[in-house]
């Protein structure tokens, strides 16, 4: 069990959370907000009260709720322990991939999003293809953008060495933001992007088994 379904907490030191709730709060943006990749929601009431129920704008939840058991009621009992409507959140209860689709299908445009659904190097590399819908001026944040999470670090080295339209705000403790300063002209994931994230993913997953065999022997010992 998740230790979150029962805490209720973000999946973020205090800094991180801190951190992204002076982003949210210093630029104040008025378009739709979206987090991909949700748990219990502690974060996402986190962004929520950053505004007043007046004036907050449109907030987008994307995560395939199988992350605990119950996940979708645990986010709506944390939001309204938060003193917020969970019927003000929009929630896109799909993958990442298939909600990415959906949502280019229908041009939507965010100012800001966290994304923070799996860490493969797989996923990280198609979940970024969502700064496509990013506006211009908009901000985008990464979490655990760490080398404990080499999916997560690669994908995004990769990402900003090749695109100048994005720069970074911060980094604090693993939340990384990036804003983005003009739109790209050829796509911000190429074939050869997803290519190199099919080559690395096997070797990356042996590693990480390898990682965790060793700890869950340091633990017998
Ligand atoms: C690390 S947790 C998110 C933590 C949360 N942002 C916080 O700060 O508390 C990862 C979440 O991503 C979701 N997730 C993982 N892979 C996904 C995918 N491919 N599509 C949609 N959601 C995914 C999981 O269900 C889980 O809720």
């Amino acid at each position: 069990m998740r230790r979150c379904s029962e805490t209720f907490e973000a999946e973020m030191t205090p800094a991180e959370q801190e951190f992204l709730q002076s982003l949210i709060r210093d630029r104040n943006f008025t378009g739709p907000h979206l987090e991909i990749g949700t748990a219990a929601g502690g974060t996402l009431c986190h962004m929520m009260t950053c505004f007043k129920d007046q004036t907050r704008p449109k907030f987008v939840v994307v995560d395939r709720m199988t992350y605990f058991p119950h996940q979708q009621e645990t986010v709506q009992e944390n939001l309204r322990r938060h003193g917020l409507d969970p019927r003000t959140v929009e929630f896109r209860t799909q993958t990442s991939a298939q909600a990415f689709r959906d949502a280019q299908q229908s041009k939507d445009q965010f100012d800001f999003m966290l994304i923070d659904a799996s860490h493969k190097i797989l996923a990280v590399m198609a979940d970024l293809r969502w700064t496509r819908l990013l506006s211009v001026g908009g901000l985008c944040c990464f979490h655990d953008y760490s080398p404990r999470f080499p999916g997560v670090k690669l994908s995004i080295d990769r990402f900003l060495s090749q695109h100048d339209n994005y720069e970074i705000v911060d980094v604090v403790d693993t939340l990384l933001a990036l804003r983005k300063t003009g739109v790209c002209s050829s796509g911000e994931v190429s074939l050869l992007d997803s290519a190199y994230s099919l080559a690395m993913y096997v070797p990356l997953e042996v590693d990480r088994k390898l990682a965790k065999w060793r700890n869950s022997k340091k633990k017998v010992a």
